[in-house]
């Protein structure tokens, strides 16, 4: 095995040589260690630090980076919470703006540990609304361990486990993974079904909480992100697939090993063993250093935001197509297919993409497994449920299970939309009530919307985006909804915020029946609480307005867990708040933030949704735990069929 050189080279002088002969060119490959692993998909993650480490720290950036990141932050609703602790949740108090102080003041090895310092920060929110994604470094050497996990009851007790499939999956990633364990003498299939005793010296479960706590992020509650440290199914780009999960698949090529006490499967005796990581690589091509900055780490024509009005698509976009977004950043842990023998067997109902349907053999249950909001089609996925529950009540189904399972959110008003089909039309309103952050550079941008006429073909702020609440009419073009705006105070601090106001999602697309399709007290959710954004609305409007038993499956042992994760609402990525501050004319403004430099995504929480069990309380920050809690066990970890017709019999009592 090869190990790269080290070395912080000026980049700026590798970029900046012009055509190089190839005498040259042969010497600055020796040197370069991007170079040194350009066309690999899977690299030793020591070799991809190399890599990423040789980018030395730059002052402008950091500076300009910072400037982009604290001037968004005056856009985030939740900073306030973060003045203190949340107990419930597990959640300590994060000093944002002390936090910035120190990384603008920090010494760097590396653009790469200044960028990893950001990411770390942000991360520690827990909110996956919110996130510094630098693509130079973010998911482009995923770490995957050989042995993910996962916690499950065997006998009547619960333990963690190295997968039992773990030969059936590892083997999907081919040979140009297992190759490599191959030629350094590591057998890792040996540890399929291993019980897990310690791990870096710390007993198994405080390993895993320790990654919950400084890895996983993006749920707020602690539970929520236990089950994101272990592997777990989900429907991905429309397949069934399983997670690495966030203890075998960390996005940065960090770790180069982790040493596991074990007892195999088939032993008795516990027995150490040095667990290598392997990077996959899933950045853009590249031959060496320059052309990894150039394809990776450069801003390019889409980091950063347009005036929409001049440079936006030519026409403008229909309701559907800028429908709001909440959903978790892309995959935050790679997966592969589902092994075969635990995709469902029975025959889907008129499901496909992210929506896949059955009857299970009782005849009596219908089960949607809901893998996302974000369908591939809008208007398909409208049409693919009413075509479901149509077919289910052809089929005599009684009771319906939505499966909510690593579902990661999507769009707004389809979480609305399953929402109102299920209670049916003459329920009202499927929403809830949602405001914006009325900082100074906000009040500005609504203030110049209305006065030039732009509206919500153009931007989200404009006042026509959005509805009064309570009669659920647009607003007029020129109410300002954020002047005079409303104060609260949050952990001691004053917070501003937009008059309330609801989404517009009505008319839908298919006609919504007057009457449940299903009595509601037979539709229950089951899932694993990584349930995000619109995932996490449409569970929390189950429950509070109908009562809906929700099941969840894994995490520790005596230990809570919300239902939902991630509860914010709407997001804007970068590009996103930076078009709205174009298109309102404010770029100059000393409150605008300037364009990145860099390739990366600041995306943050816009706009915070609230409960109808208290008013006052953003649905994130309500605590809500399930009524019915189910550890995973051999026959249910990776088993969506078994595990619907086990949650089936314990919660409608069918056989
Ligand atoms: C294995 O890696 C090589 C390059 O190292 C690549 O050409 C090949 O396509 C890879 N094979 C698979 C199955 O990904
Ligand atoms: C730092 O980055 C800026 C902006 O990309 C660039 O112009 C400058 O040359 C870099 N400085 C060094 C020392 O590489
Ligand atoms: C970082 O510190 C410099 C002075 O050292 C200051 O000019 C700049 O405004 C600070 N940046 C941020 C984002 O606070
Ligand atoms: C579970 O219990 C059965 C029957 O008592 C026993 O045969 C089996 O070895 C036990 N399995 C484990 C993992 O303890
Ligand atoms: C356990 O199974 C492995 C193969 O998976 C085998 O090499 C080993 O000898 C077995 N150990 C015992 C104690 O049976
Ligand atoms: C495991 O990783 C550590 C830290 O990088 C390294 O020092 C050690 O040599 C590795 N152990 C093995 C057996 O590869
Ligand atoms: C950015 O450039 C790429 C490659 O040249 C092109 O495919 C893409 O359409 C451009 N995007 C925009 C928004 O102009
Ligand atoms: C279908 O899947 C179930 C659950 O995984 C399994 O018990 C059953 O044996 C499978 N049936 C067939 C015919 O493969
Ligand atoms: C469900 O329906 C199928 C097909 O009509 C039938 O063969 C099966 O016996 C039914 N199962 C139950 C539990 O009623
Ligand atoms: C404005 O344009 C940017 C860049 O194309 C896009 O990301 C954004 O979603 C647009 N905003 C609206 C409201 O259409
Ligand atoms: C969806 O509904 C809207 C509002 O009724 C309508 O304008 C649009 O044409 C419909 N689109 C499709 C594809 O049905
Ligand atoms: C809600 O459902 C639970 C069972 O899950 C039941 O005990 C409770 O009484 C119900 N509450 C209301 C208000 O219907």
């Amino acid at each position: 095995m090869r190990s790269a050189t080290t070395g912080f080279v000026a980049l700026a002088a590798a970029l900046s040589l012009p055509s190089r002969s190839s005498a040259s060119l042969h010497e600055a490959r020796e040197e370069d260690p991007c170079a040194t692993i350009a066309g690999l998909t899977f690299v030793p993650p020591a070799d991809a630090r190399a890599c990423l480490n040789y980018f030395p720290f730059n002052e402008t950036l950091r500076q300009n980076v910072l400037d982009v990141v604290s001037k968004v932050f005056d856009f985030y609703t939740f900073e306030d919470y973060y003045l203190a602790p949340v107990p419930e949740f597990g959640q300590p108090a994060v000093e944002i703006r002390d936090e910035l102080a120190r990384i603008n003041s920090t010494v760097y090895a590396s653009d790469y540990a200044f960028n990893l310092d950001l990411f770390d920060l942000v991360n520690s929110l827990n909110d996956g609304h919110t996130g510094w994604y630098s693509y130079c470094y973010w998911e482009t050497f995923q770490n995957l361990l050989p042995a993910p996990v996962v916690s499950l009851e065997v006998n009547g007790t619960q333990d963690l486990y190295v997968v039992p499939d773990l030969v059936d999956f590892i083997s999907l990633l081919g040979t140009n993974y297992t190759g490599y364990f191959d030629s350094i003498g590591f057998d890792w299939a040996r540890l399929a079904g291993a019980r897990v005793l310690s791990i870096e010296g710390m007993s198994a479960y405080d390993y895993v909480d320790y990654i919950a706590d400084t890895v996983s992020g993006n749920y707020l509650d602690h539970g929520v992100r236990v089950n994101s440290v272990f592997s777990s199914y989900r429907i991905n780009d429309g397949n069934y697939s399983q997670r690495f999960g966030d203890l075998a698949g960390p996005v940065f090529p960090n770790l180069d090993n982790l040493t596991m006490e074990v007892i195999l499967a088939n032993g008795t005796e516990s027995e150490r063993v040095v667990i290598p990581y392997l990077a996959s690589f899933a950045g853009e091509p590249f031959t060496d250093a320059a052309s990894y900055w150039a394809n990776n780490c450069a801003a390019n024509n889409e980091t950063n935001g347009v005036d929409n009005l001049t440079q936006g698509s030519a026409t403008p976009r229909s309701r559907a197509a800028r429908q709001p977004r909440a959903a978790l950043a892309t995959s935050s842990s790679l997966g592969v297919g589902l092994p075969l023998q635990f995709v469902p067997n029975l025959t889907a109902v008129a499901g496909e993409d992210i929506l896949w349907s059955y009857i299970l053999p009782d005849n009596k249950t219908g089960v949607m497994f809901v893998g996302s909001f974000d369908p591939e089609d809008y208007y398909s996925f409208q049409s693919q449920v009413a075509d479901v529950v149509s077919a289910f009540q052809n089929a005599g189904v009684t009771q319906l299970l939505v499966d909510l399972t690593n579902n990661g959110g999507g769009y707004v008003c389809l979480g609305e939309f399953l929402h109102s089909y299920l209670a049916g039309a003459d329920f009202g309103f499927p929403g809830y009530s949602s405001a914006v952050r009325a900082n100074e550079l906000a009040q500005k941008i609504v203030a110049a919307d209305i006065a030039q006429g732009i509206n919500d073909s153009y931007a989200y702020y404009p006042p026509d985006n959005w509805a009064y609440p309570g009669n659920n009419s647009i607003m007029s073009d020129n109410f300002n909804y954020i002047d005079p705006y409303v104060t609260k105070t949050i952990n001691g601090v004053q917070y501003n915020e937009s008059q309330r106001f609801y989404d517009v999602c009505t008319p839908f697309n298919v006609t919504i029946p007057a009457e449940p399709p299903f009595d509601l007290a037979k539709v229950a959710i089951v899932g694993n609480g990584d349930c995000a954004s619109t995932c996490a609305q449409f569970s929390t409007l189950m429950y509070e307005r109908h009562n809906t038993t929700i099941a969840i499956f894994g995490g520790k042992p005596n230990e809570t867990m919300q239902f939902k994760g991630m509860a914010g609402e709407q997001v804007l990525e970068w590009a996103d708040i930076d078009s709205e501050i174009k298109t309102a004319g404010l770029q100059d403004d000393p409150l605008a933030p300037p364009d990145l430099l860099v390739n990366a995504d600041f995306r943050h929480n816009w706009r915070t949704a609230y409960s109808w069990t208290d008013e006052e309380i953003p649905i994130a920050y309500y605590s809500d735990l399930p009524q019915l809690r189910f550890p995973y066990t051999p026959d249910t970890y990776m088993n969506p069929q078994a595990l619907w017709i086990f949650a089936a019999e314990q919660i409608f009592g069918s056989s």
